[in-house]
């Protein structure tokens, strides 16, 4: 685990990135036709492929691969309480100031000037004038810090008043720990053992931003371990190399992941120790992930609430307790767009440049492309389509024929397909195809019936250990 703490970004400018993806087709902002709306993106044909392979290797390696962990999807809304209890409802803000003059509203820590701020400062209220902070927009004056709850409410059934007021959850957290007893006795489980997530949260970012890194509406991928409380600090350093590990086995560039632990008055309202595990964004280091110690502070606070008895018992000890809870707390959109910017390459081919992502294979959106090289030719179309179907039946397989084969080879590099298989005039003759590498752009010749198994046998070598 070696950071380079001057590390440079994988490219110089966001945009590279934003215009790629929206070009062929992995994300575009939500509703556009109408103007878009701030902070939501849609994930088309191929960012949902991505997307989809990221939950896919992060459920493989919390779940699928381990005996101690096992999965759970909770409802997005909750009973209300829930968030009363969990101290979302008093604690889960970010302090918000106001332009006098053009009532723009500012995350107080994202105004220029404030790159230093402790937590302790973002709490002061005379933290504008302290620091002469001014609005960004037009200079004028702005209002002091006020806190902004970042959850969304909305009403639950017919009737809309305050009774009737539900959040949408703004972490998939809460739903492993309301089911904490269901999840044991229906499996059985000893401690230590984990519930992990995939799913939607939602936030009312204020100053939301940098694509899909901060959106109001995003997906989590979280691991709530539950751990005898004498283990969590042993238990909280050993998730720290696995998460780091998911990440690089799954080409992120070592030296771009760090670790920082979050300063005491920056620890969020449950926990007692934080880790993030942070990546060099074109914008800066910025979280990908964060590993928690959140003590007892969910499960003791939602037994008093409910009156459920939420203890553990220990049938080696004969003890019942509290168990506490490890957590980690990641996102397939930032890990979707981590992987997307760092196996971004640019290169000098033949006097061209060569555009292409550099995916590990188990994410790349198609596995294989089939390319004919004479499309006139109905034979070697024919042959092409018989291969494009056997291979779909185990993968994402595309075939295309739209353009001249360099065209066609440059296009899949550029959404990082590791495989191209071309069938020429010679294929009808010996029955061999040519299989091209994405990242060496070697060829070789292979027989037809062997390309399905070359492919399949290339993604299990691919697989981590
Ligand atoms: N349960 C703890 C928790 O929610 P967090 O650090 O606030 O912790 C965990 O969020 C992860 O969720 C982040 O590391 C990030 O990957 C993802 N995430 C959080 N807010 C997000 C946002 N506004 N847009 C995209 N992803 C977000």
């Amino acid at each position: 685990m070696t950071a380079n703490p001057d590390a440079a970004p994988a490219v110089a400018n966001l945009d590279t990135i934003v215009s790629l993806a929206k070009r062929r087709g992995f994300v575009f902002p939500s509703s556009e036709i109408y103007g878009g709306i701030n902070a939501v993106w849609d994930y088309g044909p191929l960012g949902v492929e991505l997307k989809n392979n990221v939950k896919r290797a992060w459920w493989r390696a919390m779940v699928q691969e381990r005996d101690d962990i096992v999965g759970l999807d909770a409802g997005i809304l909750m009973h209300p309480q829930v968030w009363v209890t969990s101290g979302h409802v008093a604690s889960f803000s970010d302090p918000l100031v106001e332009c006098a003059e053009n009532s723009h509203r500012f995350r107080l820590d994202e105004l220029p000037g404030t790159e230093s701020l402790t937590e302790t400062d973002k709490r002061d209220p005379g933290i504008v004038e302290r620091l002469n902070l001014k609005c960004p927009t037009d200079g004028s004056k702005l209002g002091p810090p006020r806190r902004f709850n970042l959850m969304f409410k909305t009403y639950m059934g017919p009737v809309e008043d305050d009774a009737a007021v539900i959040y949408m959850r703004p972490e998939t957290a809460q739903g492993s720990y309301v089911n904490f007893k269901n999840v044991q006795q229906s499996t059985r489980k000893k401690l230590p053992f984990g519930i992990a997530q995939i799913g939607k949260s939602f936030r009312n970012e204020i100053s939301p931003g940098n694509f899909v890194f901060r959106m109001r509406e995003f997906e989590q991928m979280e691991m709530q371990y539950f751990v005898p409380p004498q283990d969590a600090a042993r238990i909280f350093e050993e998730w720290l190399p696995r998460r780091w590990n998911w990440y690089t086995v799954y080409g992120v560039t070592e030296e771009r992941l760090r670790f920082r632990e979050h300063a005491p008055d920056e620890l969020a309202h449950y926990a007692k120790k934080a880790i993030d595990v942070e990546y060099r964004f074109p914008f800066g280091w910025k979280e990908l992930e964060g590993i928690h110690n959140r003590g007892d502070w969910d499960l003791s606070r939602h037994q008093k609430e409910s009156g459920e008895n939420l203890e553990y018992f220990d049938p080696v000890t004969n003890e019942s307790f509290i168990p506490w809870i490890v957590e980690t707390a990641g996102g397939p959109d930032r890990a979707a767009f981590t992987f997307l910017i760092d196996a971004y390459r640019e290169e000098e081919v033949r006097g061209e440049t060569r555009v292409s992502l550099a995916l590990h294979p188990q994410l790349a959106p198609y596995k294989v492309a089939v390319l004919p090289l004479l499309k006139k030719r109905p034979e070697i179309v024919e042959l092409c389509q018989k291969l494009v179907r056997d291979l779909r039946r185990d993968v994402m397989a595309v075939y295309d024929d739209t353009a001249s084969i360099g065209k066609l080879y440059r296009r899949q590099d550029e959404i990082g397909t590791p495989w191209c298989v071309t069938v020429d005039v010679d294929s009808l003759e010996d029955g061999a195809v040519t299989v091209r590498d994405r990242d060496s752009m070697t060829q070789e010749r292979v027989p037809v019936e062997g390309v399905k198994r070359l492919i399949l046998d290339r993604l299990a070598a691919s697989l981590p250990l």
